[in-house]
């Protein structure tokens, strides 16, 4: 299972609209970024707009972060960005940037709020693709800032945004 191309696409062109010049400052991270297939369509269209963003996807299962770095060298030379690490136990804070994350409905609610801990006090934009346990998104205080639906659930994403994105970054975009 990945994410459509098509919405990832979508999804960056909302994000990109959203965040308006300070959106190359953003790290993107997929959380549960599989075999790299949000990334490489991101990362491509970072480059279609000239726009130099850091792209990471973060899997737990060894086996998919070697075929995501197979998967960049085709596309791109080289072997892109990619941990191996579990979601919930990465310091986001280190990344010292505001951040992107990027959800194909990767995990559950017990570890999105485990997610979520980690990221508190940090501005974050969260792209949702299958927002199945979004509830836990509103429980942490996010804010729901942009919703589509489509006829399948591969084309259902909402975008929220952090607590701390709200009161400092948000009121210069909108
Ligand atoms: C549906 S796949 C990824 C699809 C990819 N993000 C995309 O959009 O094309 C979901 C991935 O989440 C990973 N995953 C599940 N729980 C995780 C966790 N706690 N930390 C990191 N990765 C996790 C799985 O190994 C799986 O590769």
């Amino acid at each position: 299972m990945a994410s459509w191309t098509k919405e990832v696409v979508h999804a960056y062109k909302i994000a990109r609209n959203f965040l308006g010049p300070s959106f190359s400052a953003y790290q993107f991270i997929d959380l549960g970024c599989g075999k790299g297939k949000a990334c490489l369509v991101w990362r491509l269209q970072c480059m279609k707009d000239k726009v130099k963003q850091d792209v990471l996807g973060v899997d737990y299962y060894p086996p998919f972060i070697d075929i995501a770095r197979e998967n960049s060298k085709k596309i791109f030379g080289d072997s892109g960005h990619f941990l191996m690490a579990g979601a919930e136990t990465i310091n986001y804070q280190g990344f010292d940037k505001p951040l992107i994350i990027y959800l194909y409905n990767p995990f559950d609610a017990v570890i999105l709020a485990k997610t979520l801990d980690k990221l508190l006090e940090l501005p974050v934009l969260v792209i949702y693709n299958i927002p199945s346990h979004r509830t836990t998104l509103i429980h942490y205080g996010y804010q729901l800032l942009y919703v589509k639906q489509g006829h399948n659930q591969n084309e259902d994403t909402q975008i929220f945004v952090s607590p701390r994105m709200q009161t400092k970054h948000l009121k210069s975009v909108v």
